[in-house]
């Protein structure tokens, strides 16, 4: 595969990357310790264009490719998985459905104010009894006049309680199963809607993990996305591509636990000469390289083809797979290669161990992607 990125995304990767180490490094410590919601940082990234990359300037976006989104989130991962996720969620599944589903009168309405981060994005599709089964989805939308009814429950909504605007997914008619599943588009402010508990999580310490309460929300029956049980399509279509931010995250975390093993195993010295120099270390520095490596390959490959407008949900789901998989073992490595010092707040090593776990879970866990995958490898 040709890794050779226009002069467009090398920028794209530069400017993001100065922004995250200028900006984003002096905050890690506040989303760590007090798990405070990087609301500035989003501010700084809707000016730079950031919260709309891959729109078409028509709808306020930046008007650039896939790639060069997923260069971003690569690139704000590698300092905070956290800024990565919420920019991820954003634009894969809280903005992307609209574009792709929504009218015009949807399209002009919402995208040009979450393109430039005036609003955020989020997507409430998982329940307390339907994660990866999500086709069994509880939450309700019954027709009321000239409005939806919605009666349910979501949990574990990254961006919870901080976006403007939720694609939320709901079933118009039970009897259907996942063909009776529609989406909304459910403004923050709806009457009846509600954000519930604040998830204490392992890692990711800035992102919200909420959960969302309807309880007959009222949702004018012109925020139907698609047509009444297209949800679950709709849903499908943009995790394809939300995989590969998810994807792309997991590179920018095994990236930079990669980064700070070789810089340690440089300088740290044990039995007279640097660790890295013992063979027992190198060898676990050449094995976490090549799964980086191996990783880059498969996320820029999976954001060219969909770039390209081609089917990409195999390679979508392959690279989130592998990509999740290394940020773990990695992570795991890195701590180990950092010693007692690794597992100490002094070093970053342990927080990236703490952020990867999460990337073989949500967006369809890794046994998920083994499903997609051999779904698709029995239908080709
Ligand atoms: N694109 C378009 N349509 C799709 C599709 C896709 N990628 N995948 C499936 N569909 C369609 C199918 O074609 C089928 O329709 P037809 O019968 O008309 O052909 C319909 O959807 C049902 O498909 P399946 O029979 O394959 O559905 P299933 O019930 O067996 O489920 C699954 C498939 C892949 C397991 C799915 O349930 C799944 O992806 N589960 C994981 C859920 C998930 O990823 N949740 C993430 C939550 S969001 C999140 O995590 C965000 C965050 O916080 C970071």
């Amino acid at each position: 595969m040709n890794l050779r990125f226009t002069e467009e995304q090398e920028m794209m990767r530069k400017m993001v990357r100065d922004f995250a180490q200028e900006q984003i490094t002096p905050f890690i410590e506040e989303m760590e310790e007090n798990e405070t919601f990087p609301r500035e940082i989003v501010n700084k990234m809707g000016e730079l264009g950031l919260m709309g990359i891959p729109i078409p300037e028509e709808y306020g976006g930046a008007g650039m490719d896939f790639t060069s989104y997923i260069i971003a989130i690569n690139e704000l991962s590698k300092v905070s998985a956290t800024v990565g996720v919420i920019l991820s969620v954003h634009t894969s599944v809280g903005t992307n459905p609209i574009l792709y589903f929504g009218t015009e009168e949807q399209k002009q309405k919402y995208i040009p104010k979450l393109a430039s981060g005036e609003y955020l994005g989020a997507f409430g599709l998982t329940e307390p009894g339907a994660g990866s089964d999500a086709g069994s989805l509880k939450t309700t939308a019954k027709k009321d006049g000239d409005d939806y009814l919605l009666s349910g429950s979501k949990v574990f909504i990254t961006n919870g309680g901080e976006a403007d605007v939720y694609i939320v997914f709901a079933s118009t008619d039970s009897t259907l199963g996942s063909k009776g599943i529609s989406a909304f588009i459910v403004e923050k402010d709806t009457p009846g809607f509600s954000v519930g508990k604040k998830e204490k999580k392992m890692g990711l310490h800035g992102s919200n993990t909420t959960e969302l309460t309807f309880e007959d929300a009222r949702v004018p029956a012109s925020n139907l996305l698609g047509n009444e049980g297209e949800g679950f399509k709709i849903a499908m279509s943009n995790l394809d591509a939300g995989r590969i931010g998810i994807a792309a995250q997991s590179l920018g975390i095994a990236e930079a636990a990669l980064e700070a093993a070789v810089g340690y195993a440089k300088e740290r010295k044990q039995f007279g000469k640097p660790i890295g120099q013992q063979q027992g270390l190198g060898f676990k520095l050449a094995d976490m390289a090549t799964k980086v490596e191996g990783s880059k390959l498969l996320v820029y490959q999976a954001s060219k083809l969909r770039e390209l407008g081609k089917d990409s949900g195999k390679q979508a789901s392959m690279a989130k797979l592998f990509a999740s998989r290394t940020a773990m073992e990695v992570a795991i490595e890195a701590v180990q290669v950092f010693g007692g010092y690794g597992y100490t707040k002094e070093y970053p090593v342990e927080r990236f161990f703490r952020d990867a776990k999460i990337c073989e879970i949500y967006e369809g866990t890794s046994e998920i992607q083994r499903i997609v995958i051999g779904k698709h490898l029995l239908a080709d």
